[in-house]
């Protein structure tokens, strides 16, 4: 019995013991954390990348507060097998000492063409207790050197497309120079046993549309894309593997225009296409690459014994003018093995372009949304008009059944005229009018491929009776960055704002950003893209299709220097280059890529070309006013001048071009000694340092007087010099005094224009004046944001006054209701509603601050920003004079807190003294706010604060 007790006694001891060592051993053993979102090249398993030295991140999630990454290790195998049992064949990064979660380096053996690599994370977190490794992830190298490429570019030489087409009156009732159909192009093949792995490698110059075995291959549109042709162009990589079968093989393709021989451009007249890059021959290069399951590895590429067929259901297509699609001649199974094609002709051969190809690494232009249509109209017999509900950049689908041979018109407008038919004057040359002809047979569905419309309403012409709306879908498309920001509030007028903007920018992101997505012109504007990419970056994941913009930039840069209005620039002779503000878009776009995603080989592949521009403006302005190769001034484009209203003061609002050039010339060489200073360059980062210190003085000395005037005494001077950082601390509050006293002359309103708006918004709450920035934000008269939105509009328009109730349109010349430079507001609305602020001490989001300050009518805003280091969230609301405040803070980043509060010492977190919360550490206080650190997790803080909402 005793002996029984006295084990029963040891066998608890031990048991005690055993658990607490277990325990220890579990604790010590493994952290409370998991790895997620993992990353290569900012995209999850990308396929077919070309940069040999791939950047990975990943994302920790912990309920620890305040947990931080202290060490890493990643594995990289060339197989899953060897990854899942721990051998890194390819790299084994060993523990390393760090908290660097995202652009890790990869370090190991060379990374060979054609090939999928497998890896795998795990963390070791602030006490040193290793994390579970992560899931595993794969990315898969493209085709790294030009010998790689067995392909030859094939096609139809335009001569003999030409010769060979048919008379077709269809095509010239639009009034406008045929092109040629799109021509058609197939391949047949054998493999003996299933493919156990195939990729395909894909480019053009013009379009393509790829299909394997009768099905569209991948979810891309309007591949490849566009950059400058004259010196590279892209290819696509897709995992065929599933789409092959043993036996008889077929690949088909459809060869389009597109930017390489379209029309484009604001000078893109009918009389250019086939001139933008030389050419009227569209061409195609194929690359397969199978292992079979048998073992072998089967090679096939586009070459001489492909066959085309150059009479095919597509009769023209252009990217202004629309597309004309005849399904009377269809061509059943082209596409699948069993089709006939001794009437096929065997495809033109041409020689190597000469170019370089390189890996598309950007999320792809695709189908986001299809849209049901809201309502139809018929203004006139036999004209239906249908509201698509939202502007779009894209086309319709049409699912009709008419005798054959019908001639079914759809043309695309943004709005409707006051009689109620379809404005389309302000579409200039872009015709956006697509001819559908009907086979007869039931159910004949139509839908373009190498077109696109900027529109919301579509007229219908040539239906026998009034359509069902269920036969008619807007499909939009655009280059599909992952969204990565979300905005809430309690003013529902705000929250249809912040969806016009990222609509607009889901508009004009077609490969490149673009202006607009209607008219002739939709080139990749430089000025227009410097003023929206910080809002482009919250909205989504943009570092990617930015870094493939900034090398459309350096494309575009002249020999001596000068960076282009746009990028691609084709060349005409070499106009619109060098406008300030413009061509400034070389160093600020890649530096705000830096600031948000810590990405310094973006800068690392710019600063030549950087350095290059500062240079050249430099030597061309000794004295250090930027005069001279200045191109085309466009300045402060579209400022209060150019409203077209009684109510409205007519001049005032333009600040002089000198000023605005050389404030430019300031802010840009200031970032290049930055950039320099960052790549270790420290005797350029001195030189340029000293340069823009330099341009700073001459500013003050020519154009700012003693009591802090600023030449022009516009609003945007005052701002921009604020912004900017241009003028000596003892002037800054007396030029916030005289932008206060300019926008009171305005009774209050905006005068300002692309550049100047966003900072007009950031320098009022820099100074203290949010409230005003408020009111800015929330009046519904003629200049604001939400005028548009009170007309109906479902995007940000390119003029204040694009219409006004009583007058009308503006000048049909320039007025687009799809251009988001003034949607930079969205910025605005991030860092001071839902207070999410990058800390530029630590890029990438690092560090931050979460700073919201309520105001005008808002009584809660909740939001969230996907950074690169996880996801941060704000939720704010008021309730009887308290302040609610929750916030996320992701795994390995700290954020600095601005509670704003009227007893800030009484400030609660989780229901307790702030002071004393875990995790919490009071940083600051003044008499409206505390301030505290916190490292991740979430948090509730409250505090009394009376918000003052008005009614
Ligand atoms: C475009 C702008 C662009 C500008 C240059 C316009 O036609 O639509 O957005 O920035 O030209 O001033």
């Amino acid at each position: 019995m005793k002996f029984i007790i006295k084990s029963r006694k040891v066998f608890i001891l031990l048991s005690i013991c055993l658990t607490g060592l277990i325990f220890t051993i579990t604790c010590k053993k493994s952290a409370d954390i998991q790895i997620v979102d993992l990353r290569c090249e900012y995209r999850k398993e990308p396929v077919g990348i070309d940069d040999k030295q791939p950047r990975f991140n990943w994302v920790m999630q912990s309920d620890e507060r305040n947990q931080v990454q202290s060490a890493y290790r990643i594995l990289v195998a060339s197989n899953a097998g060897s990854l899942s049992k721990e051998e890194g064949d390819m790299w084994n990064s060993g523990k390393i000492i760090s908290e660097r979660s995202i652009q890790v380096e990869y370090s190991g053996k060379e990374l060979e063409s054609n090939t999928t690599y497998y890896w795998k994370v795990r963390i070791w977190d602030k006490a040193d207790r290793p994390s579970p490794w992560s899931t595993p992830s794969s990315w898969s190298m493209g085709l790294l050197d030009k010998s790689n490429w067995q392909a030859k570019w094939i096609g139809i030489a335009s001569d003999e497309a030409e010769t060979t087409r048919p008379v077709d009156t269809i095509l010239t009732s639009r009034g406008t120079p045929p092109g040629t159909p799109s021509p058609m192009v197939r391949k047949t093949f054998l493999i003996d046993s299933d493919a156990k792995s195939a990729m395909v490698y894909v480019s053009a110059l013009g379009l393509y549309e790829l299909h394997i075995n009768g099905e569209k291959v991948g979810d891309h549109v309007l591949a490849p894309e566009w950059t400058d042709y004259t010196k590279r162009v892209q290819y696509q990589a897709y995992d065929v593997t599933d789409m092959l079968k043993p036996g008889e093989n077929t690949i088909g393709a459809i060869l389009g225009d597109g930017w390489y021989i379209g029309t484009f451009g604001q000078w893109g007249d009918d009389a250019r296409r086939g001139k933008n890059y030389g050419s009227l021959d569209r061409k195609f290069l194929f690359q397969l690459a199978i292992q079979t399951e048998n073992g072998e590895s089967i090679t096939v590429v586009s070459n001489g014994s492909w066959k085309e067929f150059a009479d095919g259901p597509i009769r023209f297509a252009d990217m202004f003018l629309g597309e004309t699609i005849d399904a009377r001649r269809n061509i059943p199974g082209w596409d699948n093995t069993g089709f006939d094609d001794s009437e096929w002709k065997a495809v033109h051969v041409f020689p190597d372009p000469g170019i370089e190809l390189v890996a598309q690494m950007h999320e792809p232009i695709r189908v986001i949304d299809t849209l049901r249509p809201v309502t139809v109209i018929e203004p006139d017999t036999g004209v239906y008009i249908i509201d698509m509900g939202q502007n779009i950049a894209g086309w319709c689908r049409l699912v009709a059944n008419e005798p054959e041979g019908t001639k079914i018109m759809l043309r695309h407008g943004e709005r409707l005229t006051e009689e109620g038919g379809l404005y389309t004057q302000n579409l200039r040359r872009a015709k956006q009018e697509d001819i559908f002809i009907t086979s007869g047979e039931t159910n004949d569905v139509f839908e373009p491929r190498f077109t696109f419309h900027g529109f919301q309403f579509v007229e219908i012409t040539g239906l026998s009776k009034k359509p069902d709306l269920s036969m008619l879908s807007g499909i939009a498309i655009s280059s599909d960055p992952e969204q990565t920001g979300h905005f809430e509030c309690s003013n529902p007028e705000l929250n249809q704002l912040w969806n016009n903007i990222l609509w607009t920018q889901r508009d004009n992101q077609h490969g490149i950003p673009t202006d607009c997505p209607q008219r002739d012109e939709r080139m990749g504007w430089m000025g227009d893209a410097l003023v929206f990419a910080q809002t482009a970056i919250y909205n989504m994941n943009m570092a990617p299709f930015y870094t493939k913009w900034i090398r459309d930039i350096r494309d575009a840069q002249t020999e001596e220097g000068e960076f282009a209005d746009f990028a691609p620039h084709p060349n005409w002779d070499r106009p619109h280059l060098n406008a300030p503000g413009w061509a400034d878009a070389g160093l600020v776009v890649p530096y705000r890529v830096y600031q948000n995603y810590d990405d310094l080989r973006v800068l690392e592949r710019q600063y030549q070309s950087a350095k290059k521009f500062i240079d050249f403006v430099h030597k061309s302005n000794p004295d250090l006013v930027w005069r001279n190769h200045a191109g085309n001034q466009y300045g402060d484009w579209l400022n209060g001048d150019l409203i077209e209203s009684d109510s409205y003061p007519g001049e005032g609002a333009t600040m002089p071009k000198d000023v605005f050039a050389t404030a430019y010339f300031a802010y840009s060489t200031n970032i290049l000694a930055e950039m320099a200073n960052l790549l270790g360059i420290g005797s350029d980062a001195e030189e340029y340092s000293a340069l823009a210190d330099s341009i700073r003085q001459v500013f003050n000395d020519n154009f700012v007087s003693g009591n802090g005037e600023i030449t022009g005494d516009t609003q945007a001077g005052y701002v921009i010099a604020l912004n900017f950082k241009l003028l000596p601390d003892s002037l800054k509050p007396l030029a916030v005094n005289h932008m206060l006293r300019r926008i009171s002359d305005y009774d209050g309103r905006i005068s300002t224009g692309f550049h100047s708006t966003v900072l007009l918004m950031k320098e009022l709450t820099d100074w203290g004046y949010t409230p005003l920035a408020y009111d800015l934000l929330e009046s519904h008269e003629l200049p604001s944001w939400l005028y548009p939105v009170d007309q109906g509009a479902t995007t940000i328009w390119e003029r204040w006054d694009g219409w006004v109730k009583g007058r009308g349109f503006q000048d049909i010349g320039m007025n687009s209701f799809n251009h988001y430079s003034f949607g930079s507001v969205a910025e605005w609305m991030y860092r001071t509603i839902l207070g999410i602020n990058r800390d530029d001490n630590h890029p990438g989001y690092k560090k931050f601050i979460i700073k919201p300050e309520p105001g005008g009518s808002l009584t809660w805003a909740k939001g969230e920003y996907h950074s690169i280091h996880g996801l941060i969230r704000t939720e704010w609301r008021s309730e009887n004079d308290r302040f609610i405040l929750n916030i996320t803070v992701p795994v390995n980043t700290h954020a600095i807190v601005y509670v704003p509060s009227d007893f800030p010492e009484s400030i609660t977190e989780g229901g307790e003294e702030a002071v004393n919360s875990p995790g919490v550490q009071q940083v600051g206080m003044s008499k409206n706010q505390g301030i505290f650190e916190i490292g991740s997790g979430t948090y509730q803080f409250e505090s009394k604060y009376s918000i003052h909402p008005k009614k």
